[in-house]
């Protein structure tokens, strides 16, 4: 039989909380690591205190672009217990996949509204029922609406702030009236959930998305480009300990 996986480092971190009043967390997002090292680029987003990995599981039909499926996942979490993998669905049957993901290891499973339909909320409680916390996302042009009723049932709130399908995009702007629309509607239903927003995040744009409310930051290319993570993860937080002092991020 085999070795057991190694593992990066020999203290294993305490299991991050998915909970509002923790601080914004960074979730970098795997599509723009290098795929031919992807333990360094574990190991390199570890040491610059990120927690939270963010994987983009794209079909090739609910977006123009395909990625990695479960193995993939399954292969860096037997690698690294270190992380809260988050699994983003960008795919037309989201229920053919929860299953396996939940499997591989994901702690997080998010799917595309606009994909399920109306199997939405009884999807949300598989998720749920797998182990996983469960995520519903919306795309720029779907309104906070389309979500609403979903809220009760969910850990995290994601909204895109690019079209899905490609990283390295530029953030849509107006994406963040719905931040400012999810933090009302939480307000005024008492929830907890958490507001997650994925696309054109950078050390510019991650203040703005932080003071209209969002609690989690996915960013690919700002955290992994130029393999200078540690060097760009500060950044970020610098930006946003301007902003908005005494933010923490993970
Ligand atoms: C886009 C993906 C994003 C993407 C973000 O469809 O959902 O997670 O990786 O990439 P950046 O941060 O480069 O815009
Ligand atoms: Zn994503």
């Amino acid at each position: 039989m085999d070795q057991p996986p190694e593992v990066p480092d020999s203290e294993p971190l305490a299991p991050i909380k998915l909970r509002r009043g923790a601080g914004v967390h960074i979730a970098p997002s795997l599509l723009a690591a290098d795929f031919s090292h992807l333990r360094d680029s574990l190991q390199k987003a570890k040491a610059a205190g990120c927690r939270w990995m963010h994987l983009d599981i794209m079909d090739g039909h609910f977006v123009p672009n395909l990625t990695f499926g479960p193995s993939l996942l399954k292969s860096l979490a037997d690698y690294s217990r270190d992380y809260f993998y988050d699994v983003h669905l960008m795919v037309d049957t989201p229920k053919m996949f929860v299953k396996p993901f939940a499997d591989a290891g994901a702690n997080l499973i998010t799917f595309h509204v606009e994909a399920a339909e109306d199997t939405s909320r009884a999807l949300l409680k598989s998720v749920r029922r797998l182990g996983a916390e469960a995520g519903i996302s919306i795309k720029p042009k779907t309104p906070v609406g389309d979500i609403e009723a979903l809220l009760p049932h969910v850990d995290v709130a994601l909204v895109m702030t690019v079209e899905p399908g490609f990283g390295g995009q530029k953030l849509i702007s107006s994406t963040l009236n719905k931040v400012r629309d999810l933090v009302r509607l939480r307000e005024e239903q008492g929830l907890s959930f958490l507001i997650q927003v994925d696309g054109g995040i950078n050390e510019e744009t991650a203040p703005l998305a932080v003071a209209a409310g969002a609690d989690v930051l996915v960013a690919g290319t700002a955290v992994f480009g130029g393999g200078k993570v540690r060097q760009n993860v500060r950044a970020m937080k610098k930006s946003l300990n301007r902003l908005h002092n005494g933010a923490e991020s993970e």
